[in-house]
């Protein structure tokens, strides 16, 4: 006993050393054996202690750009002119490859296009219907009530067409992608010559550092001056890509002005009605406090 009494406090740092060791050697096994998503503690982690980024996730997507959007913030409101020119940026461009299959003409007359012309831009697809009497499926001319035709038939044809890597659907992108209507138009712009010494894993791929790996299958899709906007807005790449990002914000979520309307109105109701109830609740107790 005297023993211990003694050396308590040599004791007590002996434990804690055996104590620290174990979690340091519980934290380096942790962050070896398994891969870290950015942005994440773990990420930090290996950061700080200088671990090759991410075991697991060779080159992670840098960080989407952060841009200014008109739709963002409790009271953002969609610019619907740039909705529409990101309309036609995705006629003239994405619609080759990719989908928009949540999106009927009808839709348009959302976002300022009269019923004649939205009739008139659901005319120049070609949809398949049927079957008609004989059981046989025909081709028409879209209607209103039409959605975005497909580019592909199936999605082995849309593989076979892309080396292998089907262009996603369009329409709910900007929702089912962290950071959503960033990270598209960070891919959008973010295509340029890859560093010295960068080691393409496949000779397909382009380079974006915006894309997971770093390397991305689908080639540039956006430059300069390739759309002619109605309106005169100069068509550089930066503005095609925030144009089609606006018009990608609206197709996965239409409702998002009404919803922030109605927010604003609720919440100035609120605030009206929490100080009428104030000064009420003074008069009605005012006798009782004397
Ligand atoms: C020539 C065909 C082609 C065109 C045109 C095209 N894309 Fe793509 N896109 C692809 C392919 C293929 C992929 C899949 C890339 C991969 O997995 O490496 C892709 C991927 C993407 C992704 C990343 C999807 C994800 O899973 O995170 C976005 C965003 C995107 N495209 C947006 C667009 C937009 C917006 C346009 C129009 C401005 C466009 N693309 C035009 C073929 C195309």
């Amino acid at each position: 006993m005297d023993f211990l009494k003694k050396n308590v406090d040599k004791i007590v740092a002996l434990l804690t050393v055996m104590v620290l060791a174990l979690f340091a050697l519980r934290i380096a096994l942790f962050l070896t054996f398994s891969p870290a998503g950015e942005g994440t503690f773990r990420y930090w982690m290996y950061d700080v202690l200088g671990i090759e980024a991410a075991a697991g996730e060779e080159r992670p997507a840098l960080p989407p750009n952060q841009v200014a959007w008109p739709f963002d913030g409790p009271l953002g409101q969609y610019d619907m002119a740039s909705v529409r020119r990101g309309l036609q940026v995705y006629r003239e461009s994405c619609s080759a490859c990719h989908g928009l299959n949540q999106i009927a003409f009808r839709n348009l007359t959302e976002i300022g296009y009269s019923e004649g012309a939205a009739k008139e831009i659901a005319a120049e697809y070609t949809v398949t219907d049927g079957p008609d009497a004989y059981g046989d499926m025909f081709e028409r001319a879209g209607r209103l009530t039409d959605y975005f035709p497909s580019p592909f038939a199936n999605q082995n044809a849309a593989m076979a067409a892309n080396s292998g890597a089907a262009p996603p659907d369009l329409s709910l992108i900007t929702k089912a992608r962290g950071d959503g209507p960033n990270y598209v138009y960070s891919i959008l712009t973010g295509y340029g010559d890859a560093p010295d010494g960068f080691e393409f894993n496949s000779d397909v791929t382009n380079y974006n550092p915006y894309f997971p790996t770093w390397e991305i299958l689908m080639m540039a899709p956006l430059f300069e001056d390739m759309v002619e906007y109605q309106d005169g807005t100069e068509a550089n790449v930066e503005q095609m890509a925030a144009d089609v990002t606006n018009f990608l914000m609206w197709t996965a979520e239409p409702n998002l002005d009404d919803r922030h309307k109605m927010g604003f109105k609720v919440t100035a109701y609120m605030v009206v009605l929490t100080i009428l109830l104030f000064f009420s609740m003074r008069v009605i107790w005012r006798r009782v406090k004397k």
